[in-house]
């Protein structure tokens, strides 16, 4: 039997530089550089394991992790905080307070004894999605928060980290705080990566393209290797098996029997993708999901999002501004709707998100979030925690695919072999490629 390799992974292979050095660097495009790469890059390296989770860990983790949120915003103009060009790409300035608010709302007011609240509307505001904690802003509404400002939304962070520090201030926490700050840091991190993809496409629809960092291309990376892996049939066990941190959604462990299988160690890049789209690949519906279809056809899209033919050259935007289209780099912005059409052209297929973790210890990954075959479900066992948390993950268990891996946005020490990502089949805005199967 053949088990997935579970823990911090990262972008796995033999090629890559150490873990010490990707933890200073970003993407893995240039490596030979880190020492003069801006901070608000560095990818700081918090993991949450059975060994290093001490309340001294955590402590150090919430500093580092909260600093670095703040970090990527520095390049930013105060106007880019506010604007919400599409209901699902959420403000800047939103972001950074409904980090807080989750700080605020499932710990301090619950577990730091005469804790006041920085704003009472702040609840209201910045509140997601958790109907357990009351009514919220319509999340179309999230750029028309014109105040609070955003100098008050960073005053609003110092608060809530100055009475976190005080509650971590306790060497031996209640066990439930303690589980409640690594969550809400996981969380955190999640929203580092909305974050940069948010800002992404709100400069990305902006009609002079504004460069948000000169380093930050952050799509250029090129496979390190090529083939095929063979994975034979078999019992594998699938989800999170050791002690260390996982969301709920990767429980519980189990055996999934997959058959004889092959997994290209490559992903697949922008020339491959061109070649799709010249043979037609838009014009075809016989390459096409019935609702990948449909949706080509009412949003007038041609191809990955952010790319622009401009006199007769493919560009894309990327964060260091508008570039010609590197063909050998790996493709990114993609559906899923998009990635199926591509494998379908083929004549091969997306893995199942099973597959991609069985096959996951001999593959490097971690430039970009994968589109898999398989719909997002609970695991067999799958319990909702009691209480607002409940509401992370399991209700979004519906039309919605899996994906699997990390991108060159995701915090290092983030993801792990047996994250599930998941996204509406749609959704071209994330750091989204694809690896097929066959
Ligand atoms: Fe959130």
């Amino acid at each position: 039997m053949r088990t997935a390799r579970n823990g911090f992974s990262g972008i796995i292979s033999p090629d890559e530089p150490p873990l010490w050095l990707r933890a200073l660097s970003f993407g893995n495009e240039n490596f030979v550089t880190q020492a003069t790469i801006p901070l608000m890059f560095i990818k700081h390296l918090c993991i949450f394991g059975e060994n290093n989770s001490t309340i001294a860990v955590i402590r150090s983790c919430y500093s580092t992790i909260r600093k670095r949120t703040e970090k990527l915003c520095e390049p930013l103009h105060t106007e880019d905080y506010v604007p919400q060009p599409v209901a699902y790409a959420s403000p800047p300035k939103w972001h950074l307070a409904h980090t807080s608010w989750f700080f605020e709302e499932m710990i301090l007011k619950h577990y730091l004894p005469g804790y006041k609240a920085f704003d009472p509307d702040f609840g209201f505001l910045f509140n997601s999605y958790y109907n357990a904690v009351g009514t919220r802003t319509f999340r179309a509404d999230r750029g028309n928060i014109t105040r609070p400002g955003v100098r008050e939304v960073y005053t609003y962070r110092q608060h809530v980290d100055r009475h976190m520090l005080e509650l971590l201030q306790d060497d031996e926490p209640d066990r439930k705080v303690h589980d409640l700050v690594i969550l809400g840091l996981n969380h955190e991190q999640q929203h580092q990566e909305l974050l940069v993809t948010d800002f992404k496409y709100a400069l990305g629809h902006n009609p002079t393209f504004p460069v948000y960092h000169e380093s930050a291309n952050w799509i250029g990376q090129h496979n390190t290797q090529t083939g095929w892996l063979s994975i034979p049939e078999g019992l594998y066990t699938i989800g999170h098996k050791n002690d260390g941190f996982c969301f709920d959604n990767e429980c519980n462990a189990h055996q999934v029997f997959l058959n004889d299988f092959e997994m290209s160690k490559a992903l697949v890049t922008n020339s491959e993708y061109l070649a799709f789209m010249e043979d037609g690949g838009y014009d075809h519906f016989g390459w096409w999901l019935d609702e990948g279809w449909e949706w080509i056809r009412k949003e007038g899209i041609r191809s990955p999002m952010y790319w622009h033919r401009i006199d007769g050259e493919w560009h894309c935007f990327t964060l260091a501004g508008l570039q010609k289209i590197d063909p050998d780099a790996i493709l990114a912005h993609i559906s899923y709707y998009e990635a199926n059409a591509f494998a379908t052209w083929k004549g091969m297929r997306l893995p199942t998100e099973f597959e991609w973790e069985a096959a996951s210890s001999e593959l490097p990954w971690g430039v970009r979030w994968e589109w898999t075959n398989s719909a997002y479900l609970p695991y067999p066992g799958f319990k909702i925690a009691a209480g607002a948390v409940g509401e992370y993950n399991g209700k979004f268990m519906m039309n919605q695919m899996v994906l699997r891996g990390a991108s060159a946005v995701t915090a290092v020490g983030h993801s792990r072999t047996t994250y599930r990502n998941f996204f509406h089949p749609q959704y071209q805005w994330q750091y989204s490629g694809i690896r097929l199967a066959k």
